[in-house]
C-alpha cells in the first residue's frame, strides 16, 4: 500500500511517501525565513507560500520515492487543528489529487500525528507500530502543550494541556523579548548550551498543581519584567547564555516534573515526547535520566520527526489505514480546532 501524505497545518510545507509503513520520501520546505522579519507567523502569507510551494515538494516527494501518481493507492492531508487559510490549501490539493485518481483521501489529526511520531524508526525511516506499547506522552509544539494519556494504539485521552502559551511559544516569546529571531527556541538551545542554568530564579508554573495542566504566560511576564530591570543584560554575550539557560530550566523542569509524574500516578512504564520542543537537548537529556530514575522507558520522537512534516502525517494515516480508521469523503472539509 502506498500513500502520498501532504502536511500544511503551519509554516512548513510538507509531502512524504510511505510505502508499507517504510518512509520513501520526506520533503519540508520551511517559511521561516519569511515569516522571521514579522516575529511570527502570518496566516495570510503561510497560506499563500503553501500555495506556491504545494506543487514542487509533492513533485519532489513522488520523484525521490521513484512514484508516480497513478500508482498510488491513497492520498493524506492534516486536516486540523492549524491556521484556516494553511490547512485548505494542503487539504484541498490533497483531496482535489485523490478526486482525479479516484483513490481514498485519509484526513490526519496534526496532534494526532505528533503523539504517534515517537514511533517513527529514523534509520532507515519507517514506523515501528508493531512495537507500541501504552505510555503517557507529552506533545509539545509551537502552537500546543500536552500530557496525553495512550491507552492503545489510536486510542488515547487528553490528560491536561496549557492553560495559555504553548512551551514553544514560550521558547519564542521570550527570545523575542531578548531581541532573537522567530523561532527562538533553536537558537535559546544553542546559547544555553554555554549557559549556566542557575544564574537567574525564574518561576516554575504550575510545578506543584497536583493536574496535569501547564501555564507558561507568567513565566513570559516574569522575564519582560527581568529585562526591564536589567535592560544591558542580553546584550551581554554570557550574559544573555546565562539567561536563556535560567529561562530553558524552567520551561524544561515543569515539563519534565509533570510528564514522569504523571506516568508514575498513573502506572505507565512508558514515557514519549514529540513536537518541535522535543529537540530541545535539555528537555531530551532530563527526560532521560528522570525517566531512568523512576524505572520508566523513555520514546522520544527522532529530532527530524519533531518538528512539523509530512512523514509523521503518512505514517500515521498508513497505520489508521490498516486498521481500518481515516478515510474520508474527498469534501471533508477543514477543522482547524479539532479536539485531540
Ligand atoms: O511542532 P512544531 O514544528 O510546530 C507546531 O506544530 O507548532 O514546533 C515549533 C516550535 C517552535 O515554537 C520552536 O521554537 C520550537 O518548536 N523548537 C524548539 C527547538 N526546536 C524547535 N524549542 C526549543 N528548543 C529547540 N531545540
Ligand atoms: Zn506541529
Amino acid at each position: 500500500m502506498t500513500l502520498l501524505a501532504i502536511e500544511t497545518s503551519c509554516d512548513e510545507t510538507g509531502a512524504a511517501v510511505v510505502r508499507d509503513g517504510c518512509l520513501l520520501s520526506n520533503v519540508v520546505s520551511s517559511q521561516t525565513a519569511i515569516h522571521a522579519e514579522y516575529g511570527g507567523v502570518v496566516p495570510e502569507l503561510a497560506a499563500r507560500e503553501h500555495l506556491r510551494h504545494l506543487i514542487p515538494v509533492t513533485r519532489q516527494a513522488l520523484r525521490e520515492a521513484g512514484m508516480t501518481p497513478a500508482a498510488l493507492d491513497a492520498v493524506a492531508a492534516t486536516r486540523g487543528p492549524g491556521l484556516p487559510s494553511a490547512l485548505l490549501a494542503g487539504l484541498k490539493t490533497a483531496q482535489a489529487l485523490a478526486f482525479s485518481l479516484r483513490k481514498p483521501f485519509l484526513g490526519v489529526h496534526h496532534l494526532e500525528a505528533h503523539l504517534y511520531s515517537p514511533w517513527i524508526l529514523p534509520d532507515p525511516p519507517r514506523s515501528d507500530f508493531a512495537q507500541f506499547e501504552p505510555s503517557v506522552s507529552l506533545i509539545v509544539s509551537g502552537g500546543h502543550t500536552l500530557l496525553v494519556l495512550v491507552e492503545g494504539l489510536f486510542q488515547h485521552r487528553v490528560l491536561g494541556s496549557t492553560l495559555d502559551d504553548a512551551a514553544g511559544e514560550c521558547f519564542d516569546k521570550t527570545g523575542k523579548l531578548m531581541g532573537l529571531a522567530y523561532p527562538a527556541g533553536p537558537e535559546i538551545d544553542r546559547l544555553a548550551a554555554e549557559g549556566n542554568p542557575t544564574a537567574f530564579q525564574f518561576p516554575r508554573p504550575m510545578l506543584h498543581e497536583p493536574n496535569c495542566d501547564f501555564s507558561f504566560a507568567g513565566l513570559k511576564t516574569s522575564v519582560r519584567y527581568f529585562l526591564e530591570k536589567n535592560p544591558k543584560l542580553a546584550d551581554d554575550r554570557q550574559g544573555l547564555r546565562d539567561l536563556c539557560a535560567s529561562i530553558q530550566a524552567a520551561i524544561v523542569d515543569v515539563l519534565v516534573a509533570k510528564t514522569v509524574r504523571a506516568a508514575r500516578r498513573l502506572g505507565r512504564r512508558c514515557v514519549t515526547a514529540s513536537g518541535g520542543v522535543a529537540c530541545n537537548g535539555a528537555l531530551r537529556r532530563q527526560l532521560a535520566s528522570a525517566c531512568q530514575q523512576s524505572g520508566l522507558r523513555l520514546r522520544l520522537a527522532d529530532r527530524k520527526f519533531s518538528t512539523d512534516n509530512a512523514a509523521m502525517i503518512g505514517i500515521l494515516a498508513a497505520g489508521k489505514w490498516k486498521a481500518g480508521l481515516g478515510e474520508m469523503s474527498v469534501d471533508a472539509d477543514i477543522d482547524p480546532g479539532w479536539a485531540l
